[in-house]
């Protein structure tokens, strides 16, 4: 018997189907192309559950005649494309014909849409890939509205991978927001389970847009432009300056030939250059327009066309690299420096926070505030003599006798303790030793109800994006146990009022606190982990009795041997090993 048959269409569908569409987000992406390809000039989104109950997405574009609708949601069914010449200067989001064939294969799919020219409109339904109905409907306007309801009700085992509704609200919200960065001219919202999330009016330009749609301030967003026809290469940079920057490389945008993609080539350059003027642990926010012959990128590399290659790579990063350059260079004149991440913001006097936590003083862990650089994360040793096994053998008593009698010898590259005990030579990581000591304190404050905070003259007022919002709303309370209390003021910001007093640096605390939520689990202690990471920063020179005293505490400390993540704090070295190392042995 032959073993070898072709599929059925259903089968291939659902094989199609799951290349495009993997969550709501994908549909959501897919469907507001549609729209812009249409020319539309207003696209509303509307969710139910982050899109896993309800996604709708209407427009004002061209709408579809009748005479198209019979194959609208047949497979390679496309306006954009009619030969093999026009991929190679394509200007449209769209080409494959694939995004309603495949929505429509694993949902229950409802169009209604009008042209200019004709006087009704026409509604068409499509579930699981079936024709439903066809027929006249009311016409309410010029557009499109696409339904879509019922995610992967066929395909089960997709919808088991759906996440919790905020996290596939999170996912949505990423495709939405460079569709409303690009199209700046255009109007566009989004709403879930009947809230506003963003309501974007034109904007004038697209420093503006970034502003509005970025919760940004605008004047530390600069724009700038380079045409470079000798090499058919046009940029347009938007930029923020040294003061904004975040824990994540989160605000950062590419489009080429005017579509979204991830290049990671790309995003190196830029965030190369602005080593030059940002502090090492934090990130830039920039958006890169980068515009060349069609010819000259391979847009079909991936199934949701997410990325894409350049020709002549080499060529356009050397531009990109000197356009970034100059016009940093030029704003950095009038550069406005942040204030310093612990100085606080004035608020308009009604907007104080009441006084209702006790101030407990006790002396700040020594030597770490104003330490800039990031976080060093030790590499395990090459050799293969220190390996943990060997390292670790000895019983834990033993060790932190050895070490606590260990005199300091010095410090390797502002990053390493180094002590020696009679033939040991111990190994401090000083930033995993604070982090285990303010992790330990704080989380005995936190144990016995009384945790000691710094209370701000003036809150700190810290601007979120939508993302952060919805992540804040679901960890203020959490927040609040640990000291950080904060309050919303207006729709997209909050106000610190006090911070657990061991952790410096609250704005970077928050935001990186915000940036994992959906990683965090929802207890004090795992965000007290991540909110010591986020507040100790390596590379600072330490006096030698801050480096002994740090030991002494580190020792006290219920376990010292690993960083709260789980990493070592020290390392032993016997001289038999380096001894071995010179063949001595
Ligand atoms: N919102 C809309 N307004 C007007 N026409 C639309 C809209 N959405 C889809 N269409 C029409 O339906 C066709 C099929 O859409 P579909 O998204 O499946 O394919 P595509 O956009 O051509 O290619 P791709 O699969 O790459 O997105 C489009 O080519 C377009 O003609
Ligand atoms: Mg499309």
């Amino acid at each position: 018997m032959s073993k070898v048959h072709v599929l059925s269409p259903e089968v291939i569908a659902r094989i199609a189907a799951g290349e495009v569409v993997d969550r709501p987000a994908s549909v959501v992406k897919e469907l507001m192309e549609n729209s812009l390809d249409a020319g539309a000039e207003r696209v509303d989104v509307e969710l139910r559950s982050g899109g896993k109950d309800l996604i709708l997405v209407r427009d004002n574009g061209s709408g579809v005649e009748r005479a198209d609708l019979e194959c609208l949601f047949a497979r390679h069914a496309t306006s954009k494309v009619r030969s093999s010449e026009d991929l190679e200067t394509l200007t449209s989001f769209g080409f494959r014909g694939e995004a309603l064939y495949s929505i429509a294969a694993v949902s229950d799919v409802r169009m209604r849409t009008a042209t200019a020219e004709s006087s009704d409109a026409w509604e068409i339904c499509q579930k699981g890939g079936e024709r439903v109905s066809l027929m006249p409907a009311a016409r309410t306007g010029q557009g499109t509205e696409l339904r879509v309801e019922d995610i992967f009700f066929n395909t089960p085992a997709r919808k088991k991978f759906l996440r919790a509704d905020s996290t596939e609200l999170d996912q949505v919200i990423h495709a939405f927001l460079p569709c409303a960065l690009f199209y700046y001219g255009c109007s566009f919202t989004l709403t879930n389970n009947g809230r506003v999330l963003y309501d974007l009016k034109p904007a004038a330009s697209r420093a503006d847009r970034a502003a509005a749609a970025l919760n940004l301030d605008l004047p530390y967003i600069l724009e700038a432009g380079e045409d470079v026809p000798g090499d058919n290469v046009r940029l347009q940079l938007v930029l923020g300056d040294i003061n904004i920057q975040r824990p994540r490389r989160d605000l950062q945008y590419v489009f080429v030939n005017g579509r979204p993609v991830q290049h990671k080539g790309i995003a190196f350059q830029v965030n190369d250059v602005y080593r030059l003027i940002m502090p090492q642990g934090v990130h830039p926010f920039f958006m890169i327009f980068l515009d060349v012959p069609p010819e000259d990128v391979d847009v079909n590399i991936h199934p949701q066309k997410r990325e894409v290659r350049l020709r002549q790579e080499g060529r356009v990063n050397s531009i990109l690299r000197s356009a970034v350059e100059r016009a940093l260079m030029a704003k950095s004149g009038a550069r406005q420096f942040a204030p310093s991440q612990d100085e606080p913001v004035l608020l308009p006097a009604d907007q104080g926070i009441s006084a209702d936590r006790i101030l407990f003083h006790s002396r700040q862990s020594g030597g770490f505030s104003g330490a800039r650089e990031s976080l060093g994360i030790p590499r395990p040793l090459a050799v293969p003599e220190f390996s943990q096994e060997r390292l670790f053998s000895s019983p834990q008593e033993g060790l932190k006798e050895r070490l606590a009698r260990g005199r300091l010898i010095g410090t390797f590259m502002c990053k390493y303790h180094l002590f020696e005990e009679s033939d040991s030579l111990f190994l401090v990581d000083q930033h995993a030793a604070q982090e285990r000591i303010i992790f330990e304190r704080i989380m005995s404050q936190v144990n016995s109800g009384r945790v000691e905070v710094q209370r701000l003259l003036a809150p700190l007022a810290v601007r979120l994006t939508a993302v952060e919002m919805l992540a804040w709303e679901r960890l203020h309370g959490l927040l609040d146990q640990l000291g950080f209390e904060t309050a919303l003021i207006g729709k997209d910001a909050v106000a610190v009022s006090s911070h657990p007093l061991l952790l410096s640096a609250p704005e970077n605390v928050l935001r990186q606190l915000l940036a994992d939520e959906g990683q965090l689990k929802a207890d004090t202690e795992s965000v007290a982990r991540r909110a010591c990471r986020a507040s100790v920063m390596s590379g600072d020179r330490m006096q030698a009795v801050a480096a002994e005293n740090q030991l002494r505490e580190l020792l006290a400390c219920a376990d010292s041997m690993t960083c709260p993540h789980g990493r070592p704090v020290f390392i032993e070295m016997k001289a038999d090993m380096l001894d071995r190392q010179f063949f001595r042995l």
